[in-house]
């Protein structure tokens, strides 16, 4: 088991204090493997799609390639970079909002899944598949009542008038073949939320003889407790409570596995194989608080430093160590609301690595250039740079296109 004080970091960060994410690969291996493991236990037709936006790193996306995952994707982009990365269409799910029917109805008639977000988009994709005379498989993104008090936009609404157009449009013409249900609630992160789901999604599988029902993601990872009990003082389960709930359902209602169970998770296999390393760079009384600065942004570490209390591990880089009760620790950008963490005491002094954990959702696929770049992305486990930090070009380099210094010198 590799720590944040191990030997290759030490050594690493002797000479290098620039912010760093450190992505553990075993973390990742291990999450799959207890993963599958839960699930097939329950429901062997059951299939995991991994979830690209939820962190791009090509590292990630290769290791959920060999593991046999298929990969999921909402955009044309994230669709080309997962077949770069030896995805093939009939090994990815496409998701998502964005109107192009081409895309999809393209990647159907390579065997990918495709799930329709809305009713204009299906029938976009059936004149196009009519004008090519071909029959094309597609799935329905639906959306209704979790449990969870949230009316999510994504999907067509199980009650409403364009559902029911939509399954008698497959009733109704030859260029579209009904294939299956999808559907992501977000906010939904308790099992019981789950439970709601599955209920509703077999139910729906069961009336119009889904052959896949995908429960899209949004299930929590293997995180600490402290971290945890955050989260309205939930105690996780692991991946056999979910498990048990969704797969479970999934044989009692279908004994013979005939239906296949997809899930989307992100952030239950990623989230806890990165941590971010910064630097303190400095400390400084005002009007009676302690403030550290460090080398990071706080959109770099993803929603979850905003929305929980992430405590840092502390590794001293030297002996200039002093003690310091309820200090607040804010980023490296001028936002007065860039906090890492507030209230933690401890021994601090410039120079310190602050080790931020369960920073792997959201955290690179989603921060801002603003002000700073997004940092490089290093092995814990070998120290090997796997993502180069991006520099002033990744930054500026549109900008100064548009320059007439720049059109000058390219003329
Ligand atoms: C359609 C879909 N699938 C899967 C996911 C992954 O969710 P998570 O990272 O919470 O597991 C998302 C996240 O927004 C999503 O929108």
């Amino acid at each position: 088991m590799t720590t944040t004080t191990n030997e290759i970091l030490r050594e690493l960060w002797s000479r290098d204090d620039s912010p760093m994410y450190l992505f553990n690969e075993n973390t990742l291996y291990e999450n799959i493997v207890n993963m599958g493991k839960a699930f097939h236990r329950y429901y062997g037709n059951t299939y995991a799609a991994y979830s690209f936006k939820t962190n791009y790193l090509a590292d990630i996306c290769q290791i959920v390639n060999e593991a046999g995952l298929l990969a999921e994707v909402v955009s044309p982009y994230e669709r080309m970079y997962a077949m770069e990365l030896g995805f093939t269409p009939d090994r990815i799910v496409y998701n998502g909002v964005i109107p192009n029917a081409a895309e999809k109805l393209k990647l159907a008639s390579c065997g990918g899944f495709v799930n329709v977000d809305n009713y204009d988009e299906l029938r976009d994709i059936y004149f196009m598949a009519k004008e090519q005379g071909i029959t094309i498989p597609v799935g329905i993104r639906v959306t209704f009542d979790a449990g969870n008090d949230l009316k999510s936009r994504f999907g067509i609404d199980i009650d409403g008038d364009d559902f029911s157009g939509a399954m008698a449009f497959f009733q109704h013409n030859t260029h579209l073949e009904f294939r299956g249900f999808q559907c992501h609630i977000g906010s939904a992160r308790q099992p019981k939320y789950w439970k709601n789901k599955i209920d509703r999604m077999i139910e729906l599988a069961k009336t119009y003889g889904a052959k896949y029902i995908d429960l899209g993601g949004g299930m929590f990872g293997p995180m600490a407790p402290e971290l945890a009990e955050q989260f309205n003082g939930y105690a996780y389960g692991g991946y056999e409570e979910y498990a048990q709930i969704i797969a479970g359902a999934m044989k009692k209602a279908f004994p013979d596995e005939d239906v296949m169970l997809m899930i989307e998770p992100g952030t239950a296999l990623v989230g806890n194989t990165m941590k971010m390393a910064a630097t303190i760079t400095n400390i400084k009384f005002v009007r009676g608080q302690i403030y550290l600065t460090a080398n990071c942004a706080s959109n770099h570490m993803g929603v979850i430093a905003d929305m929980k209390k992430l405590v840092p591990e502390v590794v001293h880089m030297n002996d200039n160590t002093c003690t310091f009760t309820d200090v607040i620790i804010g980023g490296d950008t001028c936002l007065e609301y860039d906090y890492l963490v507030k209230g933690i005491s401890g021994e601090f002094a410039i120079g310190d690595r602050l080790v931020f954990d369960n920073v792997g959702a959201y955290s690179i696929s989603s921060s801002r250039q603003f002000i700073v770049p997004r940092p490089k992305v290093v092995s814990e486990v070998t120290g090997e740079v796997l993502r180069e930090a991006e520099e002033f070009t990744d930054m500026f380099g549109r900008y100064l296109e548009k320059t007439s210094e720049h059109r000058m010198k390219n003329a």
